[in-house]
């Protein structure tokens, strides 16, 4: 093992979830040591995002207990196992994801692979850092999938998210028609403000009429569903016939629902999006290209609005307070110092 820096601690604190749906609490635990290919990254911060609350609800990724939660954040590379990548790795600013079922970023330190991790030019900070590698690559292969598709236009709902919001940015800049939608009133001005053109609330009783002409006119068959549940029902009743529902998260925590006349007759097509997946069918060569598009994004389209920052011992406050304003910004775990 290579290290960066003064010799390691033995312990650190780390936020660990003892069961499914059970309290956080921040224990104090071994620092792992890299293994070949592996790294150990020291924190600096870590948002919250709504796959974490679906992780620790439990059933969304296999897990033994106890663990530490935390999907992506950012830190620098302290310590470095045997191999290429890692060896180039120490020493850097990066952007980082657990291993598959490992202990996450919640933590004073984290043990990844030396391939789940991404280096930090110096213009990117390291809270804008952390957040990098799930909604700015998703926001922009969404774009990616519109342009290979030829959709002349995209629907997006849960579009007051972080993620909805680079959408909406993304669209405008590249000049793709985006339909958003949100369920809350406010959200309407909130969107427009930023310069959304078509935004409409499902919670509105001329919604579903709204929708469709909205899709014919535009010619939306790009359907992106974060919600599912009945409204996938709707997003499918109303969009053109040949159109494609991308089912990309499922915030409504229910199944996706719909009538099959209505595929069979509108000829459309339902199916999933996991970033992961999607960058596994890539080349080298373009998801080189594609992380470097990202960065260069970050301070704009691909930006993240931080609402707050919580210590790590506060990540129970800090989920309670993101549960009740998600709309409002990422909530980011600050670990270590910039
Ligand atoms: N499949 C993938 O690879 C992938 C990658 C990245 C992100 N995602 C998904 O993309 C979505 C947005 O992520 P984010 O980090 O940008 O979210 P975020 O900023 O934390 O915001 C979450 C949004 O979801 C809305 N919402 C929550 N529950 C809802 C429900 N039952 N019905 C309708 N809207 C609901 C909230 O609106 P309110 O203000 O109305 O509560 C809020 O606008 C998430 O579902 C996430 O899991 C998926």
């Amino acid at each position: 093992m290579k290290q960066k820096g003064n010799q390691l601690p033995e312990q650190m604190a780390a936020i660990r979830q003892h069961q499914a749906g059970g309290a956080l609490k921040i224990e104090q635990v071994a620092i792992p040591r890299p293994g070949p290919g592996e790294l150990l990254i020291k924190m600096d911060a870590a948002p919250i995002n709504p796959s974490d609350l679906a992780l620790l609800a439990g059933g969304y990724m296999e897990r033994s207990y106890p663990f530490t939660p935390g999907l992506e954040g950012s830190g620098t590379v302290v310590a470095a196992g045997s191999g290429l990548l890692p060896g180039l790795r120490l020493g850097k600013r990066v952007a980082c994801s657990p291993q598959h079922a490992g202990d996450g970023t919640w933590a004073s330190y984290m043990l990844t692979s030396a391939m789940n991790v991404a280096p930090l030019p110096r213009h990117i900070s390291s809270e804008q850092g952390s957040m990098m590698l799930v909604n700015p690559m998703t926001a922009m292969a969404f774009m990616q999938i519109a342009r290979e598709g030829k959709h002349r236009a995209i629907v997006n709902n849960a579009a007051a998210s972080s993620l909805g919001k680079m959408l909406i940015r993304l669209a405008l800049s590249q000049g793709i028609p985006l339909i958003n939608i949100v369920r809350k009133e406010e959200q309407l001005e909130t969107l427009k403000s930023m310069g959304a053109t078509h935004v409409l609330n499902s919670s509105s009783e001329s919604f579903e009429e709204d929708l469709k002409a909205l899709a014919e006119d535009l010619g939306a068959t790009l359907v992106l569903d974060a919600v599912t549940g009945s409204q996938s029902s709707i997003l499918l009743n109303a969009a053109p016939k040949g159109s494609t529902l991308l089912a990309y998260a499922r915030l409504s925590g229910e199944a996706i629902l719909t009538d099959p006349g209505t595929i069979m007759k509108g000829e459309k097509k339902i199916t999933g999006f996991l970033l992961g997946n999607w960058l596994q069918t890539k080349s080298l060569l373009f998801k080189l290209k594609f992380i470097s598009k990202v960065k260069k994004a970050l301070n704009g389209d691909l930006s993240s609005y931080i609402s707050r920052t919580y210590p790590l011992e506060d990540a129970e406050e800090a989920i309670a307070h993101y549960r009740e304003h998600m709309s409002e910004g990422k909530i980011l775990l600050k670990i270590g110092s910039d």
